[in-house]
């Protein structure tokens, strides 16, 4: 890299160290440290994440400029947030901060999560791209997974930071985060380098489950892996369910009990119905029928049909009826 990238992954590496040590080590971070802990996160995992917490009052700034680090490095290191009158100011005050790198370890972007239950300030602040994050080219925590991941041939998709390092305690490590639900075309390809198949794990509320329905669609039509869905149940996001359960039970829910593409796609299709309304139950028996006629194996098809067959009390023959105009435009 050329000399000015340098600086700043140096940069980087120089804030992720002062952060993490105000977060482990001083009075001011004391209470997002007992946070954390809260949380059920040890010390080895802060440690591994280089986790950190930013004070307020501009201190990263004032860290840089006892250091007569230079002021154009540190306008574009995107650290800071500019004022029109040229001043910078920390980007990140008053925040945990969850330190992104990248695919060989070296912090380039940070997400800063509010301690307080204050809703009226955004839970998560993350750094906008810059010269060392681009941010549909990152996946949280590739660094780390990588190894495991090339191992087993195996991803597992995360939406948000904590499920990944809930997980990684919890000894499930070939996990990476999307950090959010929009999945990205060149996130998919990255996966695709190192897993043969990849489990979605996002959170079960109704705005992951959509995600998980376009991730679905977007593996499928830009990657040769193999998916799967994770289905968290209660309504939890995989670290929740972790620390309202146990360890063994969520690598059940990961690695056991995943559901494929078809029983996630009916599944998804009955969100919003209500099967004493007749409309409902035919609409949805429909696009049941559509969904399983893109299915290759005969006898797959068959199977899907018998259950469809069995919860409506419908017959297989009526069932087959009306599926076979649909396999018929398949070809
Ligand atoms: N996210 C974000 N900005 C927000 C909300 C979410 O960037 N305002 C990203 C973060 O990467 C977050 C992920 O989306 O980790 C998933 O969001 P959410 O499920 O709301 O957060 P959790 O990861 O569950 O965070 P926590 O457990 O700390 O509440
Ligand atoms: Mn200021
Ligand atoms: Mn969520
Ligand atoms: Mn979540
Ligand atoms: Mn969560």
């Amino acid at each position: 890299v050329d000399e000015k990238t340098q600086a700043l992954f140096d940069l980087y590496q120089d804030a992720t160290k002062v952060y993490h040590h105000i977060l482990v080590n001083t009075q001011t971070g004391e209470h997002a440290l007992n946070y954390l802990h809260d949380r059920g996160l040890d010390d080895a995992t802060i440690d591994a994440y280089m986790l950190g917490y930013a004070p307020g009052d501009d201190f990263l700034l004032n860290y840089f400029q006892n250091k007569q680090v230079d002021y154009q490095l540190l306008r574009t290191s995107e650290l800071f947030v500019v004022w029109d009158d040229g001043s910078l100011h920390d980007r990140f005050s008053n925040r945990l901060l969850f330190t992104i790198r990248d695919e060989r370890g070296r912090p380039i972007a940070y997400s800063g999560r509010r301690l307080e239950a204050d809703d009226t300030q955004p839970k998560y602040i993350n750094s906008p791209e810059s010269d060392l994050f681009d941010k549909s080219n990152e996946l949280f925590n590739l660094d780390l997974a990588r190894e495991p991941i090339k191992k087993g041939k195996q991803v597992i998709l995360f939406e948000g930071f904590m499920d990944v390092i809930a997980a990684f305690q919890a000894d499930v490590k070939n996990g990476v985060a999307s950090m959010g639900t929009s999945l990205t075309i060149d996130q998919v390809h990255l996966l695709n380098r190192y897993a043969d198949h990849i489990t979605v794990a996002y959170d079960s509320d109704a705005a992951g489950q959509n995600a998980t329905k376009r991730a679905l669609d977007l593996i499928q039509q830009n990657s040769q892996m193999s998916v799967a869905v994770a289905h968290i149940p209660d309504n939890q996001d995989p670290d929740e369910y972790l620390r309202s359960h146990d360890a063994a039970a969520l690598a059940d829910v990961l690695l056991k009990h995943t559901e494929n593409p078809i029983a996630f796609n009916l599944r998804f299709l009955k969100r919003g119905l209500d099967f004493s309304n007749q409309n409902d139950v035919f609409d949805y028996i429909n696009q049941a029928l559509m969904l399983i006629s893109s299915i290759d194996e005969a006898v797959v098809r068959e199977n899907y049909l018998r259950q469809l067959a069995d919860d409506f009390n419908i017959s297989l023959e009526a069932l087959s009826d009306q599926i076979r105009p649909m396999l018929m435009q398949r070809q």
